[in-house]
């Protein structure tokens, strides 16, 4: 049994991560830090919460103490787009999240979680079937403090016997809690736009192709890496996990398979175009399948047709 503490669980990911986790180990088993409004639904009845600033590293270990965490999920972020605007934003939160949580991690004897990204491979990179273990010269701060995390989370590994792990994820696409700020996050918008049967106004360029990966699946992979036999881990951090990738047009084309009048025009945004031209276009994960059975469920079509569905119920 785990006694798990999520900070960020407010956000895309941790919205539904808490939500999964607590089907797994009971709802009062997993303490969900907040910070930022707006809270999900239903937030405060689904089991416990504390108020924490994970730049605030006394009130990470208060609730590590008083709740005998012995895992925590960090998930705090701000996505690459956003930290491009706000360099210095990006890093404090990026980076103090980080060392906070793995400094009380230290102190009490919990394993950790902070995601990676395809944000921390950059232009010098082998950009199809990106190695596992490949050149790493992000050119954006989120990038770079996505690379910094990998690195000093295997540091308190192996220095300090921190049971740190981690993947590095796609664009995911979602439809309880938007992502906010991300590059990626076009590969969401569009599904709300087509459902709601508007225009989709793309900011990233036909031919762009990023890895991207359904909810579920990602909440599959940060729960398998967690529960994985450490005997098998050659990697710690972080490990490539991928299930599609797709540029805007084909998005589009699976998504009128569905909506046959749903409309798409390009306005490239150059910042996220920019950083979307860094990033690979997909990744190899033989290393997770083989070190700890990475499979995921989710291709193009079937994502594409859940989400659709589910956002009809959501949207009305
Ligand atoms: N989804 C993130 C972003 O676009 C990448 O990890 O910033």
């Amino acid at each position: 049994m785990k006694r798990i503490l999520i900070v960020g669980s407010t956000g895309q990911i941790g919205s539904e991560l808490s939500t999964r986790l607590r089907s797994i180990y009971g709802a009062s088993n997993v303490i969900c830090g907040y910070y930022t409004p707006p809270y999900p639904d239903g937030f405060f009845e689904a089991g416990p919460t504390m108020e924490i600033n994970a730049l605030h590293i006394e009130q990470i270990a208060e609730a590590v103490s008083r709740q005998g965490v012995d895992t925590i999920y960090n998930l705090v972020a701000i996505l690459s787009a956003t930290a491009e605007k706000h360099p210095k934003l990006g890093w404090d939160v990026g980076t103090g999240s980080l060392m906070n949580c793995l400094d009380v991690a230290r102190e009490y004897g919990c394993a950790v979680f902070t995601p990676s990204s395809i944000g921390a491979f950059g232009p010098d990179t082998p950009k199809d079937d990106t190695p596992q273990d490949t050149i790493q010269r992000p050119n954006t701060i989120y990038g770079i403090t996505k690379v910094l995390g990998e690195l000093v989370s295997d540091y308190y590994f192996h220095r300090w016997g921190v049971d740190t792990r981690s993947v590095r994820f796609p664009g995911i696409i979602s439809s309880v809690t938007p992502p906010g700020g991300g590059t990626t996050d076009y590969a969401v918008d569009i599904f709300y736009k087509a459902v709601l049967g508007e225009e989709f106004v793309c900011p990233i360029a036909a031919g762009t192709f990023m890895d991207m990966m359904y909810m579920p699946d990602a909440l599959d992979a940060a729960i398998a890496i967690m529960e994985a036999d450490p005997a098998r881990l050659v990697h710690r951090n972080s490990f490539n996990v991928a299930s599609m990738s797709f540029d805007p047009e084909m998005i589009c084309a699976e998504i009128r398979k569905h909506i046959p009048d749903f409309r798409m025009r390009y306005e490239v945004d150059p910042l996220k175009q920019h950083i979307a031209d860094s990033w690979p276009n997909r990744l190899d994960d033989s290393c997770a399948r083989d070190e700890w059975g990475w499979q995921p469920s989710f291709d193009i079509a079937r994502t594409t047709a859940d989400m659709i569905g589910k956002l009809k119920v959501k949207l009305g």
